[in-house]
């Protein structure tokens, strides 16, 4: 069996993070499935043009999912229709979002504390599309409701194809550290027959691995440690068929794959100081310059650009002082 079946890595749907552009990196980089950020249905219903665009993918990234989420299952179901026609390989329900915009208004994480509701959402979006649908979602609301288990079962028997948990409650948000026992739980159900994806704090190749074999999970989906670092999926895969390591790319190297993200991010955007406000996240998180002395003043000056020209100086200049 091959790594990538052994082992799949998927990188996580991001709101504002995975575009296109990151996701064809990630995809270049070994990422064995991506997806899209979450889109919202009732948008998706009401034609609005931003939303819409959200449901641009590339036959190279491929196999990609796209997220969706809404409160109502005619809303959610009509929006999975608009996205089956964009061609994904799986629609990807979101039953995980904590933010108070989407689950105070009962979306998202908020139908944790609806589990009728959320799945009658499941039904309707599995009976109204002929592509596999997966969902992701949490733990529970609260400490008090931890019901994945029970929840991964009842989902199966709405049809879904995966299942992908992120090992905190809704209260927790991103706070203290995802707890994956439960997630080891439901992989271990003599119930559950589809595939379950482990998510939450993973950050190192080392840490992967523990984790597939601990939890025997089918696949493990990575979020915020691929900011500014999507060959993260390449260092875990040498790790994982080999036990060892990969040598860590040249300083040069790396800066012009964060380069090219830019240059990517400006591309989607159509705007350079749109499309540099929104890469800002991954030179801010890079492992790259968190490993400077001066990394402070750096993340600043890079923070504080506002053409490409001056970003890339700083990010030459960091070249020229560590590489
Ligand atoms: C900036 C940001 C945006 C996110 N947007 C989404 C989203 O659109 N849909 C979703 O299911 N999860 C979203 N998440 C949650 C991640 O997919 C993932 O579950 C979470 O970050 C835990 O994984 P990690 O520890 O590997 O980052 C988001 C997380 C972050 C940090």
């Amino acid at each position: 069996m091959s790594i990538e079946q052994k082992y799949p890595l998927y990188l996580a749907p991001m709101e504002d993070v995975t575009d296109p552009a990151f996701r064809l990196l990630c995809k270049r980089f070994g990422a064995d499935r991506v997806y899209t950020e979450f889109v919202n249905a009732d948008a998706l219903v009401r034609n609005i043009k931003s939303t819409e665009r959200k449901l641009i993918i590339h036959n190279n990234e491929r196999p990609v999912a796209i997220q969706i989420y809404g409160r109502e299952p005619d809303s959610m179901a009509q929006a999975a229709q608009i996205v089956e026609q964009a061609k994904p390989d799986y629609i990807d329900i979101n039953f995980g979002c904590p933010v108070k915009k989407v689950a105070g208004k009962g979306a998202g994480a908020g139908l944790l504390r609806d589990i009728p509701k959320l799945l009658e959402i499941t039904r309707a979006v599995v009976n109204a599309v002929k592509i596999p649908v997966t969902v992701k979602t949490r733990l529970g609301w609260d400490d008090s409701q931890k019901i994945i288990v029970d929840l991964a079962e009842r989902l199966q028997d709405c049809g879904i194809h995966e299942l992908a948990i992120h090992g905190r409650t809704r209260s927790q948000m991103y706070s203290g550290e995802a707890d994956w026992t439960l997630i080891g739980e439901v992989k271990n159900n003599p119930r559950m027959h589809i595939p379950i994806i482990g998510n939450g704090d993973i950050t190192t190749p080392e840490k992967t691995k523990d984790y597939f074999n601990r939890y025997g999970v089918d696949a493990i989906m990575i979020g915020r440690a691929t900011f500014g670092h999507p060959w993260i999926f390449e260092e875990i895969k040498h790790y994982l068929s080999t036990d060892e390591l990969l040598p860590q790319h040249s300083m040069q190297w790396q800066i012009d794959i964060l380069k090219e993200h830019v240059e990517k991010s400006i591309e989607w955007c159509g705007d350079e100081r749109k499309g540099i406000v929104h890469s800002r996240r991954h030179f801010a998180a890079s492992p790259v310059f968190k490993r400077l002395f001066d990394f402070k003043q750096t993340r600043i000056a890079m923070l504080r650009a506002e053409t490409k020209n001056e970003l890339f100086q700083i990010m030459d200049s960091v070249v020229e002082k560590y590489g």
